[in-house]
């Protein structure tokens, strides 16, 4: 058989690999799931649907004929414009044919004398219809294009096939998409949820850089040597902590985050919280300094499935006796009474619970322009905003909200954003305007009720 099939190196010659796409298919034999990215145009995506055909081959040279793996994009557009035109050009007739059928959908179908085995080519706008199906391995192009870590794991639930007993899980994905934090934990700070801890080991990041890759041609790089900062740091330097949607991009780790100090008594205390059971509840504490206007986010309660009750008793209970908070602004869907049977709101929950709210405003830009204007530094130097860097979550999660691409000015509403809606509640108070406008005004703040 002239393109013999067999072991991995003869493999390899047929998949035609940089060095770094070959190291990346090498750590395929020690790691189920990997992320290949980082950058743009390193041959991530020609490395997953070539990686398919490699990965089935070596199935059926290990005897496993006809084989089914998919490779997703997430949505129809992309994976043609991605994937499907580049099977049609790059993939030799030798190799098999590409074809829709209705018990495979669009897919590419590797000749029998290669074993047979089919590369699905599909898209993600409805995850849940592949719970049901088996599949070898699954490869993503753009993996940070996901914004729920949800879809993760429900594809990891369709990683089976009889015979096969490691699956695996490939992505290729440039930073700078609403999935970037829930992706870069896992692959880039190996941080991961109890649920994963013991799949801990079967990760690995690879970087891809576009230096990787011999065949890019001289516009290309030139296009990426002329980009704007933040976007040149994401897709030529592959850096995961910068992306052009990043909704504050004023936020430094360095500056913003400080040592927990004593909070001078008479500073004015007040509270945050957004609401959640399934999804996260947050509560942030915040002080603002009188003399001049600094705000200190300095406790943080952070947790998911607790009730009403068991909330605000927890924020009761965080709260010293001698601490006055002068209010607790909360989202205002906590009035709401959800059923019918439902006599009581979360609001009068709390209160039962001893913990009196005021609603908050949920004007979501106004919001997000007091979070940015708070981030700016104030006449002695330093920012309007200081967080503990006890608030683990605020700290977390803020620098990675993204904008929503369909409402440039918003944040994403799909990413994880309680300890950022905790702290534009908990803003509620504060005047909109830029800093010498409120130099004019009296004191915006004195204006609250107390
Ligand atoms: N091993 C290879 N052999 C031949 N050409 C390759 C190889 N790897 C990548 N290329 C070519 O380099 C170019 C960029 O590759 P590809 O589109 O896979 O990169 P990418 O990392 O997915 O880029 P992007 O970040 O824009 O999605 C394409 O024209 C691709 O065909
Ligand atoms: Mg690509």
């Amino acid at each position: 058989m002239e393109h013999a099939i067999g072991d991995r190196l003869e493999t390899i010659n047929v998949l035609g690999f940089t060095p770094r796409q070959a190291e990346a298919w090498a750590q395929l034999a020690s790691h189920r799931f990997l992320l290949y990215g980082g950058a743009r145009g390193g041959g991530k995506s020609r490395f997953l649907r070539w990686g398919g055909i490699g990965l089935l081959m070596d199935h059926a040279a290990a005897g496993r004929r006809g084989v089914v793996g998919a490779l997703f994009c997430s949505t129809y557009p992309e994976l043609r414009d991605r994937q499907v035109s580049k099977i049609e050009m790059e993939f030799p007739k030798w190799l098999g044919d590409l074809r829709d059928s209705q018990q495979f959908g669009l897919a590419f179908h590797v000749a029998e004398e290669y074993g047979g085995g089919v590369l699905q080519l599909r898209n993600l706008d409805d995850p849940s219809k592949y719970k049901s199906s088996e599949f070898a391995f699954i490869l993503i192009d753009e993996l940070t294009q996901i914004a729920d870590p949800a879809v993760f794991h429900t594809l990891r639930g369709s990683l089976r096939w009889a015979g096969v007993r490691r699956p695996q899980f490939i992505a290729a994905s440039n930073p700078d998409g609403p999935g970037n934090l829930w992706v870069r934990q896992l692959w880039i700070e190996r941080d991961y949820p109890p649920e994963l801890q013991p799949l801990a080991d079967e990760f690995c990041f690879v970087q891809s850089l576009p230096t990787d890759n011999p065949h890019l041609d001289d516009s290309y790089w030139q296009d990426l040597k002329t980009l704007p900062p933040d976007l040149r740091r994401a897709w030529l330097e592959g850096d995961w902590y910068v992306f052009s949607g990043q909704a504050f991009k004023s936020w430094r780790t360095e500056r913003h985050i400080i040592k927990p100090f004593e909070i001078p008594m008479h500073w004015l205390r007040f509270r945050g919280i957004d609401w959640g059971y399934a999804s996260p509840f947050c509560c942030l504490w915040i002080a603002r300094n009188p003399d001049n206007g600094r705000v200190v986010v300095y406790r943080e309660l952070y947790g998911k499935e607790l009730t009403d009750r068991q909330q605000a008793r927890m924020i009761a209970d965080l709260t010293p006796q001698d601490e006055r908070i002068s209010t607790s602004y909360a989202d205002p869907s906590m009035w709401a009474r959800s059923t019918l049977d439902n006599v009581t709101s979360t609001a009068d929950q709390y209160l039962a619970a001893g913990v009196q709210l005021t609603q908050a405003d949920n004007n979501r830009l106004n919001g997000k322009r007091k979070i940015d204007r708070l981030l700016e530094d104030l006449p002695d130097g330093k920012p309007g905003l200081l967080v503990f860097e006890t608030c683990s979550n605020l700290i977390r999660t803020l620098p990675a909200m993204a904008y929503d691409k369909r409402h440039p000015e918003d944040i994403d509403t799909t990413q994880e954003d309680h300890a950022v809606d905790a702290l534009r509640y908990a803003l509620t108070s504060l005047r909109e305007g830029s800093p010498r406008q409120e130099k004019k005004q009296a004191n915006p703040w004195m204006e609250m009720k107390l």
